[in-house]
């Protein structure tokens, strides 16, 4: 059992461009976890028996009231973990698609008749009950709607644990669901730290999933404590992504793109493409095009428009990231950053032979890229595959064989060709290898927040 002494009895939020406490958050205990569980199954067996166009029309108010508060929403993300103004809009925006994609989907969430002897087999698709969403701070409203939104539509209820650093948008979706109708109970946010509320949630009997995102380490524990209740579980864990430059692309618009996919939200991103792989003959050009683009992006104050990178989340966070670089370790390239309050550190490149031995396999999780030169095609793979993560990657190449080729080979869940474009609410999203299990987002998403049963019907007499 969690010890609740291992938490203090409420977190202070931290505005990480200016170091100043903007609020403080009451922790939930294990005793209040186990009280939101029960709350969240009485309010369940309500929502799956509601008609299901009552559901969706529910699940469109709560999107419409998210639609009116996504300046709110986005000021508040701002505060609270930093990112540029214009990410955050873009974030706000985006829980309220995702409502609404869910929304969609209730009454088309169809099972299967399938042609037996003897009489009618139907194949139904039932909500699984009470789920918990254990949810991390880069992307702090996104993430928890990809858990929550779907597993109300396929008619569960909803425990939310934000990370201790970002709670404060979570318990505002609240607030918005409560204003939109959505039954009481139904869908409630648990800040609280991760080793107590957290794992208190996923050792809760009555918790019949559990959605997490985060780090690797936390992932594999959170699989082990599932393994107790066979629990049903959905991991993603973030990833080392590789961005493959081959030498026929368009080299200009490969290098003017490649800032943006390993520097949005400061690096703090599973999807970064933080191992750019350059085809020798071009790696030194690539490298001209890249220092330049890489020093135009404006590092600052997230609440000024202009602004294209913040702060890291927390004091914490740019210790692990200085852990591995220095900010005064040799590099390749090295942008400018604020200096004063505030979690900054600088856009870096590493050439591969100036990147530490960590550096160059591990997560860093902030805005840093290792450069490495590749032969030939096979090369390319080979090296985009050296890694126990699958998460996601790019490819810059004119040749359409060579990029089906390279897709089909590159073990990763997400591949983008000629962008870095890798999350999209209607196309699924997940990890091979460490990254993850199982799959977030597209058609199929409500169906991973339900149990099939079978059910034979007798036409004999
Ligand atoms: P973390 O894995 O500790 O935190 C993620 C969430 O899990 C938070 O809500 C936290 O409270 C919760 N948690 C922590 N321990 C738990 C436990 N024993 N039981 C249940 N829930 C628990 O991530 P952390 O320490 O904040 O970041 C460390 C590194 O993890 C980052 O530098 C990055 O490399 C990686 N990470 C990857 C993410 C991704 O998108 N895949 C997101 C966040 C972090
Ligand atoms: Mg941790």
């Amino acid at each position: 059992m969690p010890d609740p002494h291992d938490q203090p009895t409420e977190h202070r939020i931290v505005n990480p461009a200016t170091e100043e406490v903007i609020a403080t958050v009451p922790a939930t205990s294990p005793a209040g976890v186990d009280a939101a569980v029960r709350r969240a199954a009485e309010a369940q067996r309500g929502w799956a028996a509601l008609a299901p166009a009552d559901r969706a029309r529910l699940l469109r108010r709560f999107a419409t009231a998210v639609d009116a508060a996504v300046e709110e929403l986005a000021l508040l993300e701002v505060r609270e973990a930093g990112h540029p103004v214009g990410s955050a809009r873009w974030e706000a925006g985006n829980v309220r698609d995702l409502l609404d994609y869910a929304a969609g989907g209730v009454e088309r969430l169809t099972g299967r008749q399938i042609p037996v002897a003897g009489g009618l087999d139907v194949t139904l698709l039932e909500p699984l009950g009470v789920v918990a969403v254990i949810a991390p701070w880069n992307f702090p409203m996104p993430i928890a709607a990809w858990g929550a939104a779907p597993a109300l539509a396929a008619g569960n209820a909803v425990l939310l644990k934000p990370a201790e650093t970002t709670p404060l948008t979570a318990l505002r979706l609240a607030a918005l669901a409560a204003e939109a109708g959505l039954p009481d109970g139904l869908f409630q946010v648990l800040p609280g730290a991760g080793p107590v509320t957290g794992a208190a949630l996923v050792d809760h009997p009555g918790v019949a999933k559990v959605v997490f995102t985060g780090s690797s380490a936390v992932g594999r524990r959170i699989m082990a404590a599932c393994a107790a209740g066979v629990k049903r579980l959905t991991l993603e864990l973030g990833g080392k992504s590789p961005n493959i430059v081959f030498a026929d692309a368009d080299l200009e618009r490969a290098a003017a793109t490649a800032p943006g996919s390993f520097l949005d939200n400061a690096g703090q991103d599973c999807c970064a493409r933080s191992r750019i792989l350059v085809q020798r003959p071009v790696y030194d050009r690539f490298l001209e095009l890249l220092a330049p683009a890489v020093r135009a992006v404006r590092v600052g104050d997230p609440a000024d428009p202009d602004t294209v990178m913040g702060p890291l989340v927390s004091a914490r966070q740019r210790e692990r990231v200085r852990g591995y670089v220095p900010e005064d370790a040799p590099a390749a390239i090295r942008g400018a950053a604020p200096g004063g309050a505030g979690y900054w550190y600088p856009p870096t490149v590493l050439e591969a032979h100036q990147a530490g031995p960590r550096a160059a396999v591990e997560e860093i999780f902030g805005p840093v890229a290792v450069v490495t030169p590749f032969e030939d095609e096979a090369d390319a793979v080979r090296l985009a595959n050296a890694t126990d993560y699958g998460l996601s990657g790019s490819l810059w190449t004119r040749d359409v064989g060579r990029a089906l080729r390279v897709s089909r080979a590159v073990a990763a869940g997400n591949l983008s060709v000629n962008s870095h474009s890798s999350v999209r609410y209607a196309t699924p999203f997940g990890g091979y290898k460490h990254s993850g299990l199982g799959r977030e987002l597209g058609p199929e998403a409500l169906a991973a927040f339900t149990e099939t049963k079978n059910v034979f019907i007798s036409s004999e007499d």
